[in-house]
């Protein structure tokens, strides 16, 4: 059994946990901003695979007293590199956290660096090349309270960048915060989704690949740990093709996305052919208050601008009123849900919200708000 740390935003460990739990990790617990939990190298790849809410997977591989540069540097020279790191293999340290002493990351990340390669040179006479870009093995050091976690990364490239959006709107959310938002509202795959202000169409894109049974890595090019000695290919193809066979062709509910900036919609279609799921998403350039509901009942979840990021260029509070008014006329029977940063705009909805959940978006505190139109 290893030690894994799943890295996620802030308010987002406790759903992580659940999500976690469900792809069989073991002893899950919420931390801040991660979930550290333990399991076998399956695990491992299946997680990477198939988790829609973190951005990281890090493998522990030590962690030790430590105050200051000569601490740091000890601790690190005490572990022996070779099963993770020999000479011909690229790396690359990423520093978090500080201690009194330690608190610049990039000479955090130096004296790491020095250590291990020193160690190599001693041992081999070779040493590992950096490669900040695309390294073969991607460290990561964490100060804490006098004490240092050194880990790898076996993702790579942050798992919210699926790779099927290269195109982005104005303001678009992050994937795997799309991913936490959908996960919150209980939608269900045979349940009709819609979005009135999808931008580049996170939401219904995410929504699809769940209700589909898609594993978001399956776009990725490339994860953190093939590039390590111990890379198990035929158990990582494994787990991809039965990720493929798992696939559902139809979603059996409606999928909509609408947004009065044909390009953003040109943009999100474009998303949706990247995933393979245009025919499952009917995406409409289409002004918010020509809005239907395509059935009866179903999740509505979109997050309309704020202000803050899009610029106050319009009234937003005679927006925000439209966006009540065409809920409680236009979607009776469904549940909707508005992501809202700003407390004042979301009061013009004018409807009472039976649950409110704190999400951060980005660095922005938001509420995510909950309304049972009927
Ligand atoms: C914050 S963005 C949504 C971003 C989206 N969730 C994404 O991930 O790309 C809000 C969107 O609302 C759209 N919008 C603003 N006013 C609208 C209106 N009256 N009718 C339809 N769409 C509108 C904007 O064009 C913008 O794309």
């Amino acid at each position: 059994m290893e030690q894994y740390f799943a890295t996620v935003a802030r308010g987002l460990e406790e759903i992580a946990t659940q999500e976690l739990q469900t792809l069989g990790a073991v002893d899950a617990e919420p931390g801040f901003c991660g979930v550290a939990f333990s399991g076998d190298r399956e695990l491992l790849y299946r997680v990477n695979l198939w988790a829609r809410l973190p951005f990281r997977i890090l493998v522990q591989v030590a962690s030790f007293a430590c105050r200051d540069a000569d601490d740091l540097y000890a601790g690190v020279q005490r572990l022996d590199w070779e099963p993770y790191l020999t000479p011909d293999l690229t790396l690359a340290v990423a520093a978090t956290g500080k201690t009194r002493q330690l608190n610049h990351t990039h000479f955090t990340a130096l004296q790491v660096k020095n250590a291990i390669v020193d160690q190599q040179r001693d041992r081999f006479h070779q040493r590992s090349s950096v490669d900040t870009q695309q390294p073969d093995v991607q460290i990561n050091v964490h100060l804490y309270r006098d004490r240092a976690t050194v880990s790898l990364d076996s993702s790579g490239d942050s798992l919210h960048r699926r790779g099927y959006r290269p195109a982005m709107g104005k303001a678009p959310l992050k994937e795997s915060l799309a991913a936490a938002l959908i996960y919150l509202s209980g939608w269900q795959p045979d349940q009709a989704f819609c979005d009135p202000l999808c931008g580049s169409g996170t939401l219904p894109l995410e929504a699809t690949l769940m209700g589909l049974n898609r594993a978001p890595g399956l776009f990725r090019d490339r994860f953190g740990f093939e590039g390590w000695p111990d890379f198990d290919a035929k158990l990582w193809q494994r787990l991809c093709q039965q990720a493929y066979e798992g696939q559902k062709d139809m979603l059996p509910a409606p999928m909509v996305g609408c947004d009065r900036d044909a390009k953003i919609i040109i943009q999100a279609r474009s998303n949706a052919k990247n995933c393979d799921v245009s025919s499952q998403i009917a995406f409409r350039a289409q002004e918010l208050s020509t809005i239907e509901a395509p059935d009866d009942s179903g999740i509505l979840l979109c997050n309309p601008p704020y202000g803050e990021r899009l610029g106050r260029d319009e009234d937003l509070g005679a927006f925000y009123k439209l966006l009540g008014d065409v809920m409680k006329q236009r979607f009776k029977g469904w549940t909707a849900f508005v992501l809202s940063g700003n407390k004042a705009l979301a009061k013009s909805i004018g409807l009472k919200s039976s649950q409110r959940t704190p999400v951060l978006n980005g660095n922005l505190p938001c509420q995510l708000l909950k309304y049972e139109l009927y």
